[in-house]
């Protein structure tokens, strides 16, 4: 690989840094002669669930059905409304829409999360949940959204795909609501070696209905009670995440570094740095600047040898997938707009200061 070239990320490092640790918990569970639903997946919730500060974890196996699941088992569905950030990865609305209930698209505030205010202003007397999510790494104003939720009578579905060990005044994301719904892709911040997903929450009826919806909707006694799915997290990758979380936080403090050294050396009148909210930590998933010539600063790094990526460079309500909502261009401009500017910086474990140094000085030196 050329030495100059600065990747958006690479996961590789990642288990070389604990490569013994990876192997012995994969040797483990093949020679345990248990591969689903067994000790690796009850130790990895219990330790998951003690991480995030709550009562249960249960398992699935993608973010996705993690907030499919839990809509399903809040009992939202056909005719009913949930109020989604519009600036989100498309996962976020398709586990409103998949229960058939429909995603209501709401602006966001100058941190890239829902905005309390356009939230308000989303409700109508068939809301029945919101569901923030903690885009970035960055916990949204739970303050103010979790009271709008308690005075509208409203559910708090979180979506913490990105925002494993986030806090917001000193409280894990994923311990505000009902349910906190996370992804263990291999890119996230807590990834696994393949799929992954789990809900929290402190609720044990909720947690006993997801046990069943991840499991056919079959109770102890093998009794189906409801029509569920097979959503389990397999035992081999319940063991890596057991590394990967006892590790996590050697994963955000660098990226903490990193991200530190980004935002005091790139100075660039036309780049806008992102905002990091008073009172919570930014757990930097990714780092994701403004710049309105944002296609020519891609290509000016591409030039460079640094590769970007941009999320998201389509906001869900205008995918063909969300068309007969009937969401037209103009209808939601904070978000519009956004697509248009924003850009993900490389930041990834194992990131040099030689490469951050790199990718600051080829932002400084852009005219756009
Ligand atoms: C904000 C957000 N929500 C949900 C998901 C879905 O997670 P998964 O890929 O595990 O299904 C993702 C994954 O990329 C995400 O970024």
């Amino acid at each position: 690989m050329d030495p100059f070239r600065v990747p958006f990320n690479r996961l590789k490092p990642v288990f070389e840094k604990h490569r013994e640790e990876y192997e012995s918990a994969a040797l483990e569970v093949l020679r345990s002669g248990s591969y689903v639903l067994g000790e690796q997946v009850d130790a990895f919730e219990g330790e998951f669930a003690a991480f995030a500060g709550t009562e249960h974890c249960v398992s699935m196996n993608s973010g996705l059905d993690a907030l499919r699941l839990a809509f399903q088992a809040l009992g939202i569905g056909p005719g009913d409304e949930v109020v989604v950030p519009a600036n989100t990865y498309i996962a976020s609305a398709l586990g409103v829409s998949l229960n058939g209930a429909r995603p209501v698209f709401a602006e966001p505030d100058a941190w890239f999360t829902l905005d309390p205010g356009a939230t308000r202003r989303a409700v109508s007397e068939k809301t029945k949940a919101i569901l923030p999510v903690h885009l970035y790494g960055q916990s949204c104003d739970m303050d103010l959204l979790c009271r709008l939720a308690e005075e509208a009578g409203l559910s708090v579905v979180e979506d913490c795909a990105q925002s494993h060990g986030a806090l917001f005044g000193g409280r894990m994301t994923g311990s505000f609501g009902e349910a906190g719904c996370f992804s263990f892709y291999p890119t996230k911040n807590c990834g696994a070696f393949g799929d992954g997903g789990a809900v929290t929450t402190n609720d044990a009826d909720l947690a006993e209905r997801l046990r069943r919806l991840r499991h056919y909707g079959m109770d102890s006694h093998g009794c189906h009670l409801a029509a569920g799915w097979n959503s389990r997290l397999d035992e081999i990758q319940a063991a890596f995440l057991r590394v990967r979380l006892r590790h996590l936080g050697e994963n955000l403090a660098a990226r903490r570094e990193i991200a530190e050294r980004y935002l005091s050396g790139i100075r660039n009148p036309s780049i806008e740095l992102p905002a990091v909210r008073e009172g919570a930590n930014h757990t930097w998933h990714l780092f994701v600047v403004r710049c309105p010539a944002r296609d020519a600063l891609k290509g000016w790094l591409s030039g460079r040898g640094i590769e970007t990526k941009v999320h998201y460079p389509v906001p869900p309500h205008a995918t063909p997938v969300y068309r007969e909502l009937g969401i037209g261009p103009g209808d939601l401009p904070v978000t519009e707009r956004m697509a248009s500017e924003i850009l993900s910086l490389p930041l990834f474990e194992g990131m040099t200061p030689e490469q951050t140094d790199r990718v600051i000085e080829a932002l400084n030196d852009f005219f756009g």
